[in-house]
């Protein structure tokens, strides 16, 4: 018995990194999936890797920037496999980045467009068929950025941010229809989005992305693939409007200054008294 058994889902971004760990785990666990993304080569690779560990995908090409394509990508679910239980909003980039009075006011919008108003039309074209169904799970990746900001990369964290109060504001509107909608915030994750084109590549990323939390790893595309199991199965029925942390730790603080690199007393006594 697989946990999403019977259950039907549409993965945005599910070509590379944690999509495509989703939309395999998902078939792995008995859904049908419909893989989307804008990159045709990756999705195709991730429906092979879903039916070759026996599960069911088919592909559908998106542009989460374009309602359209989002609307196609519910359809293609409703058309191949007659319902949808679940809609992962999970596609992303980082978009504008760079001092504040640089970004220009269009790269601004595309953010926007691809981090945030496909997130709400990912909602809205997937709730009139989870009502049909008698409810379904939107899971939608935020991410650490939303939870405090960072420089240089304000557009995203904006973004990001809005999308853990969307998730909050539909969960209320939609759980009378038993329709939960959660989000999560992975931490430090290694995947194509960090690695690809940054000095080092992949093996460099791990490196420095396991100083970057208490637990000394880089995050994986399958800690967040977990998550998104979790909440897509009817284990989570009682959760909803959540925004789940999955971080190695790193939201609780600074992982790189350690009170221990000041000294081995056991009792911090006042700074008069410890001399200069
Ligand atoms: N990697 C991290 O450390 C990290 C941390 C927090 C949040 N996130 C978020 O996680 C999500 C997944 O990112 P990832 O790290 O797996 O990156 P990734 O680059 O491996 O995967 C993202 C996928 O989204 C697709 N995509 C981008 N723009 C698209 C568009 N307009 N239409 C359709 N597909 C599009 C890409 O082609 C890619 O396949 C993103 O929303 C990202 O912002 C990542």
């Amino acid at each position: 018995m697989g946990k999403l058994d019977g259950k039907v889902a549409v993965i945005t971004g599910a070509a590379s990194g944690m999509g495509r760990a989703s939309a395999i785990r998902f078939a792995k666990e008995g859904a049908a999936v419909v893989v989307t993304d804008l990159n045709e080569d990756g999705g195709a690779s991730t429906v092979a890797e879903c039916k070759s560990g026996g599960g069911e995908a088919v592909f559908q090409r998106t542009d989460v920037s374009s309602e359209a394509d989002i609307k196609g990508a519910v359809a293609r679910a409703v058309k191949e496999y007659g319902r949808l239980d679940i809609m992962f909003n999970n596609a992303g980039l980082g978009g504008a980045m760079g001092p504040i009075e640089n970004v220009t006011s269009d790269n601004w919008d595309r953010t926007m467009a691809i981090l945030l108003r496909a997130v709400f039309l990912g909602i809205k074209y997937s709730v009139p068929e989870m009502r049909k169904v008698g409810g379904g799970s939107i899971i939608s990746t935020s991410s650490v950025g939303g939870l405090r900001g960072s420089g240089y990369l304000a557009a995203y964290c904006a973004a990001k941010a809005a999308v853990i109060n969307l998730t909050q504001s539909v969960a209320i509107e939609l759980g009378h229809d038993h329709i939960r909608v959660n989000c999560i915030c992975p931490g430090g994750v290694n995947t194509p989005l960090i690695y690809a084109g940054s000095k080092g590549g992949y093996e460099a990323s791990e490196k420095n992305m396991a100083r970057m939390q208490p637990i000394p790893r880089a995050g994986r595309p399958e800690d967040i693939a977990n998550m998104a199991l979790f909440l897509a199965s009817d284990e989570a029925e009682w959760i909803t409007g959540t925004a789940m942390i999955v971080d190695g730790g790193m939201n609780t603080g600074n992982a790189r200054f350690r009170m221990s690199n000041m000294g081995s007393a056991g009792f911090s006594g006042p700074s008069y008294q410890r001399g200069s």
